[in-house]
């Protein structure tokens, strides 16, 4: 079956949509379909993904609120596209202009709204709920229920990812809506079904008694939303100012190497300014060894960010002075050096020989090579 989904939310640099795309181009061909991404983007271009796999972007506005993203702005452009295509089938995966585009495609072809999120939870609930009841916001958000009902009209299958959507979704007069389970559950995962015992144990897996606040971060998203989130939990808790975070954006360590850090972390460093945290502490370059990576810009990161810039990795007294002196740096942070030398401080403060770490006993469990280094 040759397949076209219509894809609002691609962009190249990540995030979930990417990660939902890259996963049917590579399962659908395994079942015998063939996969068309179409998606806007800044021109037109096919990019081919194996021999029933491509992504198709014909061009778009950019999307003002996050400009690696870009929108289905010609209606006309996309519906040749879908008469070229000739799908036997096409999905749609954003409920907004775009699915209204595909339902008014002349074409003779099925069509799905796969409802990936739910955006009356994601947004209008979840801000208006402290202040208004449900059936007040749904009353306010009249139009955009019948826009829904209207899109629904417009495609054979209207497909929820969860029970309690697609109960919502068919109470307020969607029609056509289906069940397929995706994500997360709100039926399993419900305050209902909390456990006191898995609490303690993942407490206790962290060392930590079970009146310890566990905080457990699960997502999908990719990491430049996903951290700012965790950010903004732990700020709220103990204050942005008493809030730090570590970044590693071209480090290979456990397999963590990205093909564009800048593009990945560059905005989580944006981000990061302004909660206004107090500190990022970068390793710059691979964890512990090479410091010439390229692949982001830690100068600009050092503009970018208004707090303290903590810098990391391969450092010796002069580089850490000169990082202080010419302002490169607030501070910087020594690793190995610290495990070989219990005084660490005292001898840079008195220009004193450093004694070399073992990397054999790195890592190790047990004392050897934790607590045996002698001081001056
Ligand atoms: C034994 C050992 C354990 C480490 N554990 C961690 C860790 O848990 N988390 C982390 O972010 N970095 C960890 N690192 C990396 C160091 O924090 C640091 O980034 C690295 O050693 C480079 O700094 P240096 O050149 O001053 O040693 C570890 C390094 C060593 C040698």
């Amino acid at each position: 079956m040759r397949i076209v989904d219509v894809c609002a939310f691609y962009t190249p640099h990540g995030g979930g949509v990417k990660t939902y795309v890259e996963q049917k181009m590579r399962i659908g061909p395994e079942l015998g379909h063939d996969i068309t991404i179409l998606a806007p983007g800044d021109r037109h271009a096919v990019i081919e993904r194996g021999p029933h796999a491509r992504i198709i972007t014909i061009p778009g506005p950019r999307f003002l609120l996050d400009r690696k993203y870009w929108y289905f702005g010609d209606e006309e452009a996309l519906h040749a596209k879908l008469d070229e295509l000739a799908p036997d089938f096409v999905e749609c995966s954003s409920p907004w202009r775009s699915a209204s585009m595909v339902a008014r495609w002349a074409g003779p072809a099925p069509r799905a709204l796969v409802m990936h999120a739910d955006p009356l939870s994601a947004y209008a609930y979840r801000w208006f709920e402290p202040v208004m009841s449900r059936e007040t916001i749904d009353r306010r958000l009249e139009p955009f229920w019948r826009h829904l009902r209207e899109l629904s009209g417009g495609f054979e299958r209207v497909v929820c990812a969860s029970a309690e959507l697609r109960d919502r979704l068919a109470a307020g007069g969607l029609m056509n809506t289906v069940l397929h389970p995706m994500g997360i559950e709100a039926d399993l995962f419900s305050p209902a079904r909390r456990s006191a015992a898995l609490r303690r144990r993942l407490l206790a897996l962290c060392g930590l008694p079970e009146n310890a606040r566990l905080l457990i971060g699960v997502g999908r998203l990719s990491p430049e939303k996903r951290w700012p989130m965790v950010v903004d939990a732990v700020a709220a808790e103990i204050g942005a100012g008493r809030t730090g975070i570590r970044l590693s954006p071209v480090s290979p360590a456990n397999d963590s190497a990205e093909s564009n850090p800048q593009a990945v972390f560059g905005p989580l460093v944006e981000a990061l300014n302004q909660r206004g945290i107090a500190f990022i502490h970068f390793v710059e370059g691979s964890t512990g060894g090479p410091r010439d990576l390229t692949g982001f810009d830690f100068a600009w990161a050092r503009q970018t960010f208004k707090g303290a810039y903590i810098a990391n990795n391969g450092y010796t007294r002069d580089m850490a002075i000169d990082a202080i002196a010419s302002g490169r740096a607030d501070a910087v942070a020594f690793g190995r050096a610290y495990i070989s030398n219990p005084d660490l401080v005292q001898r840079l403060k008195a220009n004193a020989p450093l004694a070399k770490a073992h990397s054999s006993t790195f890592y190790v469990p047990g004392p050897e090579g934790y607590i045996d280094y002698p001081a001056m």
